[in-house]
């Protein structure tokens, strides 16, 4: 390992000027005038594989690429597949960056810019690490596949048909996946799960246009009401999800996760002002990791009607609509919560209006087992990068292909975050510590060597 080591210090700055120029491409899938940047980045990491060495395509799909590629042959040694995104989120709000977020840069230790952490940043520390074993050993320890996608942000549904189709092509022995978190700085974490998501956009259609609330208003239904009125019957006072059978499928937590969470480390308070917000708020009887990692949720992620400019306008929208997502933990379903969800907004829509229900896209949460010898090879790997031994935890976001991977590949699947909390992912001001980069390369380099131990 010595010599790897050595030449993951030397290449320190080359790495992240690498990083760099990937970041300067503004890969956000959710906009189609950004196809072409979406194009470019997935060619981007292809030529960086190929440039090291790796047999490595663009595969075009009828949504944004998928980058699939192979480490050079090491007959009976185990084969690991990485799986990470080149997609990222919107910028917006644009005015709340201090620096644009596709010119990275550094400031305190930390790189800016949107997908530095997620999860530009985090899926290249595995593609340096091979590079390292590459340049310095002349070969790898395991078989290593890639498969970067450009469509995580935005539910994955190429990825999902690729996967199926390509079972043979893929297998592996396990899956690793760096797009999540530490469970603080210098705290490393193996994160045994991850929430499912389910997301949907509510459409009220009233008058054919906005009219004069005072000679309209009362005698039509106000299509922002007939919104309001559902939201606000999809979610009990205490935070509970009111759609029927909801809860059926959870997986509840057992009384060892229960404890075993109550002994993190866990600085609520400091949590909590990081977020700019005085105090917690949730489903009754659970704390706040436990609501934030193994409890379904419901949210708006977007609400419009009406007159948003400034001042008073005294009108009745036309139209109001909602972007709303539940987050789902094992063994929920997307599917199984559809039909019950879709009944309940029928039965809340007032009269007068048209609502509509647009499903978008939606994934199962996933737990890992963690008496693994993966999870074993994982937890010296990480000890040996950050000199501290990795804590069990969970997530409350989704990588909505990871369930699919783990159940068609038969594989159990590695998460292993490099980034922290506070990174400021899919918010302004994007960021990654250089450590954390720099720690991720170490920790993936000696993961490959502890995987080959097995
Ligand atoms: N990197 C995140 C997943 C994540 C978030 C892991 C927080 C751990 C903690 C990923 O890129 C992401 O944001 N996924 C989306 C998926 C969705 C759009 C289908 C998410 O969780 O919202
Ligand atoms: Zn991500």
């Amino acid at each position: 390992m010595g010599a790897i080591e050595t030449y993951v210090d030397e290449k320190c700055e080359a790495f992240l000027e690498e990083l760099f120029e990937l970041l300067r491409i503004p890969s956000v899938s959710a906009d189609p005038d950004r196809a072409g940047d979406i194009g470019a980045a997935g060619q981007w990491v292809s030529d960086k594989l190929a440039a090291i060495g790796m047999k490595s395509e663009v595969v075009v799909t009828k949504g944004h690429p998928i980058v699939y590629g192979e480490s050079p042959k090491v007959e009976g040694a185990p084969t690991v597949l990485v799986y990470g995104h080149y997609d990222v989120q919107p910028v917006d709000p644009l005015e709340l960056w201090i620096s644009p977020p596709f010119e990275p840069e550094i400031r305190e230790g930390r790189i800016f810019a949107r997908g530095a952490t997620d999860d530009k940043g985090q899926m290249l520390t595995h593609v340096f690490s091979a590079q390292a074993w590459l340049q310095s050993e002349g070969r790898l320890p395991v078989n290593l596949k890639y498969l970067i996608e450009g469509e995580e942000e935005v539910g994955s549904a190429a990825l999902s048909d690729f996967v199926a189709e390509n079972t043979e092509k893929l297998a592996c022995d396990c899956i690793v996946v760096s797009d999540s978190a530490q469970f603080g700085p210098g705290q490393p974490a193996i994160t045994y799960g991850l929430r499912g998501i389910a997301c949907y956009e509510i459409v009220v259609q009233g008058p054919n246009r906005d009219l004069h609330s005072g000679s309209f208003g009362g005698s039509i239904t106000n299509p922002a009401v007939a919104l309001s009125r559902i939201l606000n019957g999809l979610v009990g006072e205490g935070g509970q999800v009111q759609v029927p059978g909801f809860y059926d499928d959870v997986v509840p937590l057992t009384e060892l996760e229960r404890r075993q969470m109550a002994e993190l480390p866990f600085d609520e308070k400091q949590y909590f002002r990081q977020a700019g917000v005085s105090d917690s708020w949730g489903e009754a009887g659970y704390t706040a990791l436990e609501r934030r990692w193994a409890r379904p949720t419901f949210d708006i992620n977007g609400l419009t009607s009406g007159y948003q400019g400034t001042g008073a306008k005294t009108i009745i929208p036309g139209r109001a609509s909602a972007k709303i997502s539940f987050r789902l933990v094992p063994n929920q379903s997307p599917e199984t919560i559809d039909k019950a969800f879709r009944d309940l907004v029928e039965k809340l829509a007032m009269p007068g209006v048209k609502v509509e229900v647009r499903g978008m896209h939606g994934a199962p949460g996933l737990l890992v087992p963690l008496d693994s010898p993966y999870v074993v090879a994982a937890s010296k790997a990480l000890e040996h990068a950050f000199g501290k031994a990795p804590v069990m935890t969970r997530e409350g976001g989704s990588i909505p292909v990871v369930a699919t991977l783990h159940r068609q590949l038969k594989a159990d699947a590695l998460l292993l975050g490099w980034g922290q909390d506070d990174d400021n992912a899919h918010s302004p001001n994007e960021r990654f510590l250089v450590e954390d980069f720099y720690r991720g390369i170490r920790a993936s380099a000696r993961l490959w060597e502890e995987i080959a131990r097995i």
